[in-house]
Parts: C-alpha cells; structure tokens; sequence
C-alpha cells in the first residue's frame, strides 16, 4: 500500500520552499501527500523560531497529534526547519513522542531518515549546520544537490514557483534567529540556477520568485566573473514562457543602481520592492545592527522611486525593540507617514534566546505598549495603504490570475449562471486583484480595469471578461487550481 505524509508548514517562503522539496523527494520515495494527519504514516512539521508565536504554533500543532502516536506507534512524526535547528533538545523534552529533529542543512536526507526511524525504532536526529558545526562545503553541497527535486503539486499555484538563490544570512540583526537556523551566507551559482528556472518553465511556470534573506546581496565569484543579481536575472529574463520574476527580501544597504535599472529595464521584472526598514529611529537601528541610519533609508527610498519611476515599495517593522522610547517610535510613525509604503509587515519584538540583543539588553517595553504601537503604526500604515490603492482607480493594470478569490471559493459563487467566478491575482505593482471572469482564465495574464479600492484590494473589470460570451463562458476549464494539499501559514506568522 502507498505511504501517506502530511505536512504543515509555518514561517517563510523558504520554508514553503523547503516543504515542497521534502515532499517532492519522498513522492520519489513512494509516498503520496494526505491532508488527513489521521491517515498518514509520516507526520510533518515544518517550522519556524522568528518569533515565539511561531514555536508556539508547532508545539500545539504537535500536540494535536500526539494520539494519533498512541493509535499508531509505527507513524513517524517529524520536526523540520528553523526550531529544530535551534531547539533540539527542547523539542524533544515537550514532545517526547517526536520521533525525527531535522535541521534546515539536512533535509535532503528526510527519506532516509524516515527508514531509519522504522529500521531502528531509535529516534533521529540531524541538525549539522554550516556556521559551527561543518564547514560552508557541507552546506552548498547539500542544498545544490537539493533544490531540482521540485514538486508542482505543492506550490502555491502551477504556475508560480520559488527558487532558492541564497542560503543563509550573515548580517546578524541583533534581534534575529536566522543566522544561526540557516546557517552562512551563501550565494548558489548562477548556472544552477539558470538551469532551474528553465526547468520550472518547461513544467509551465510563468512566475518565479528568487529568495534569499538579503536577496540583494546575491553574489556569485568564480575566477574573474563576477555575478550579481541584476546579471542574475538579465540571465534568466529571456527565458521564452517566463513572465514575471519577483525577488525577495532586499536588504538596504544593498539596494544597488545596477539592480533598479534592471528593474526598470527589463520588462518581466515586477516593479515591486521589498525592502525592511525595522525602525525610523537611529539609536534603535543601532542597537538592531542595521548599519544605516533612518537617513540613508530615506536616501534609498527616494533613490528607488528616481530609477524606477511608480515602484511600489513594502516594509517589516518590529515595534516595542529593547529601549525604544515614546520618541523614538513617534519617529517610527513619522518614517511610515512619509515613506508611502504599499504595505507594510508589523512585528511586536519577541525576545529570541541566543541572539545578541537577548544577552546585551532587556526586553523592557511591556507588552502592552508594544500592541499599541503596533496598532497605531498599523493604522497609519493602512490610511497609505487606502491612499495606494485609490491612486490605481482609472488605471488598466496586467493581471496573473491566481485563482478564484476566497469568497468564490467557499460560496462557488457563479454569477447569473454564466460561469463567471470572482478571480484574484497580483498586478505587476504586486497589488491584489479582484474582478470577474471565467475559470479558463486562471493561470492567464489579464487587463483589468480598476474601478475599487479598498486598503488591501483593488477591483476591477477585465477586459476580456466582457468578450466573452455566454456559451464561451460555460467551456469546462482547462485549468483546475489545486486544492491546497496541506496547511501553509503565510505570509510570515
Ligand atoms: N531576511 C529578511 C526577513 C527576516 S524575518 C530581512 O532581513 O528583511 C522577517 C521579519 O521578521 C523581519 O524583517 C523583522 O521585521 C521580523 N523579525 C525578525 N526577528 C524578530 C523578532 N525577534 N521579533 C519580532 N520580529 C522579528
Ligand atoms: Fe535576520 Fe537581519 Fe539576516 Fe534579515 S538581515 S535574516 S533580519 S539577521
Ligand atoms: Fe523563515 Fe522563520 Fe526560519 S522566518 S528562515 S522559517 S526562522
């Protein structure tokens, strides 16, 4: 009979990235994916340790599946990711039950290690990772090696895909877990890439998205050439049947010339940034090791919008940073008034064990400050955000057509019985898309009048909707979206 696994997914598009990898090398191995924990032989979690909220998460998630152990005692349950690197023995003190630790370094090996778990009925462990226990080698081998084992059942569409470019982080945010759950930084060579990309389009991608934790920092040596991500993605941009590539997440110090002249220049690149600026007040920037000051983001911000004339720019926020006084965050709240971000991603400061801010200074704004900053930062962010989205009222924006929105999908609303669905999809400024229009269209690129716009979402009329007869209309679709196979948490939790 075939093996079922089930996984759950919390934190980042790398972990995303990341589970769709695992499963792609057990499908290889003989296991089909199941949405049911109950019905699985492997149990998955893959995890994230950004904020406390996010472990939280995995241990109640295990929690939930502890009976089915007691059920079962031949399911495999397992821990993968960022908390297993970092937590090990936590893990396994809180769930004892948990048969398989498997760090961000080692999950190629996850096949394996599930036969070893039932071979031996000893749990496994394996959390070797780049920065303190082997050498960068170790690291670059195993996720080359890695990465073309894709998976298209497990992406967020058929159509779109994630493509790794960098591993790690060294930049060492004082506040920040990655560099120690990803290990050093490490640039993959542009060739492999390439050749990914290539592949995904062959398999009917249309979007990719290159990631890395400082994505703009991608750089890749070898003898006297010298690659950097604007090369990068001049290099993929011609690939025939790729239509958009998207990139994240920048760092500022980072934000090069030759990179926004790229995204100027070469049509198939969104014209979308993001690009954390975390506070508006030096003194905190300091104490996070941001290496810049609110100065110079202003500086960058504006440089952005000069080479690429209506960019749409987002940003993180962590509100409630070790000392941040009232002052201090009025000048958070006077950066956000200004800069006009499309979005904006707001964090309460969680302490992380281990990182440089947890040893040198106390956590000391409670936590109910913390949530009022973060409301009201949120409330002017979104006033720019309704701003944002008003100024696209009138304009004609290219749509890819993600999928039938939310409340289609729950209501399977069709509108007067001519099979016209309420779609969704990111226009090239990565803004939300609503409109109506028939399922064929899913996976298409569209022109959509907008006619709406709240905060979070622009409506419009698409321009072929209207062309579309009724008999045209009721054509079965060719393109049927995926049910989602199992849980995902995004955008970062
Ligand atoms: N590498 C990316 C994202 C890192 S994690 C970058 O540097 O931009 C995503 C976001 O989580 C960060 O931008 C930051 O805003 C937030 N974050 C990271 N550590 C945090 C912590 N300890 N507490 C609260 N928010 C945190
Ligand atoms: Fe964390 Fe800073 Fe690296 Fe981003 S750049 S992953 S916030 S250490
Ligand atoms: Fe991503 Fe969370 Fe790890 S944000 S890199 S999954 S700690």
């Amino acid at each position: 009979m075939t093996q079922k696994v089930y996984i759950e997914t919390v934190g980042c598009q790398m972990n995303v990235l990341d589970s769709e990898l695992v499963i792609g090398a057990l499908r290889k191995n003989g296991f089909d994916l199941t949405d049911t924990p109950a019905e699985a032989d492997v149990l998955l979690f893959n995890t994230c340790s950004v904020r406390e909220h996010a472990e939280e998460k995995t241990f109640s998630a295990l929690g939930r599946v502890q009976h089915l152990k007691r059920q079962n005692p031949d399911a495999v349950i397992g821990v993968l990711g960022c908390m297993a690197q970092k937590d090990q023995e936590l893990i396994r003190n809180r769930a004892p039950y948990v048969d398989m630790v498997v760090g961000t370094g080692q999950l190629a090996a996850v096949p394996e290690l599930v036969a070893k778990v039932r071979e031996t009925r000893a749990p496994q462990i394996a959390v070797s990772l780049g920065r303190a226990d082997a050498g960068r080698h170790e690291v670059e081998a195993s996720f080359v090696s890695y990465d073309p084992a894709r998976d298209p059942s497990m992406r967020p569409t058929p159509f779109q895909a994630f493509v790794r470019i960098q591993i790690g982080c060294d930049k060492f945010c004082t506040y920040c877990v990655v560099p120690s759950t990803r290990g050093p930084e490490q640039s993959r060579p542009p060739e492999h890439i390439w050749q990914e990309v290539r592949q995904l389009v062959d398999q009917g991608c249309k979007e990719v998205t290159l990631l890395g934790q400082t994505v703009n920092s991608y750089v890749y040596e070898a003898g006297d050439r010298r690659t950097r991500l604007s090369d990068l993605i001049a290099g993929m941009h011609d690939v025939p049947g790729l239509e958009r590539i998207k990139f994240v997440t920048n760092y500022p110090k980072d934000m090069t010339d030759d990179l926004l002249h790229a995204v100027r220049e070469l049509p198939k690149v969104v014209k979308y940034l993001h690009v954390p600026v975390q506070s508006g007040c030096d003194e905190v920037l300091k104490r996070m090791k941001r290496n810049y000051t609110a100065a110079y983001y202003r500086e960058m911000l504006a440089r952005c919008r000069e080479l690429v004339p209506g960019v749409s720019v987002s940003s993180d926020f962590i509100v409630g940073f070790c000392g941040e006084t009232e002052e201090s965050f009025q000048l958070t709240m006077d950066l956000v008034r200004e800069a006009k971000f499309k979005n904006s991603f707001i964090f309460k400061y969680s302490e992380r064990g281990g990182t440089k801010a947890a040893d040198r200074y106390p956590d000391d704004v409670p936590d109910d400050v913390k949530k009022r900053r973060n409301n009201d930062l949120l409330a002017v962010q979104n006033e720019n955000s309704r701003l944002d989205h008003r100024a696209q009222v009138g304009a004609t924006v290219e749509v890819l057509v993600e999928g039938p929105s939310r409340l289609s999908a729950k209501t399977s609303r069709d509108r007067d019985g001519a099979g016209l669905l309420q779609l969704t999809g990111r226009s090239m400024k990565d803004h939300i898309v609503v409109f109506d229009g028939p399922m064929r269209l899913v996976g298409e690129t569209v022109r959509v009048q907008i006619t709406d716009a709240s905060p979070f979402t622009l409506y419009g009329t698409a321009e072929i909707a209207e062309r579309v007869g009724v008999e045209e209309a009721r054509e079965p679709a060719p393109v049927v979206p995926m049910a989602k196979p199992s849980k995902f948490s995004l955008p970062l939790v």
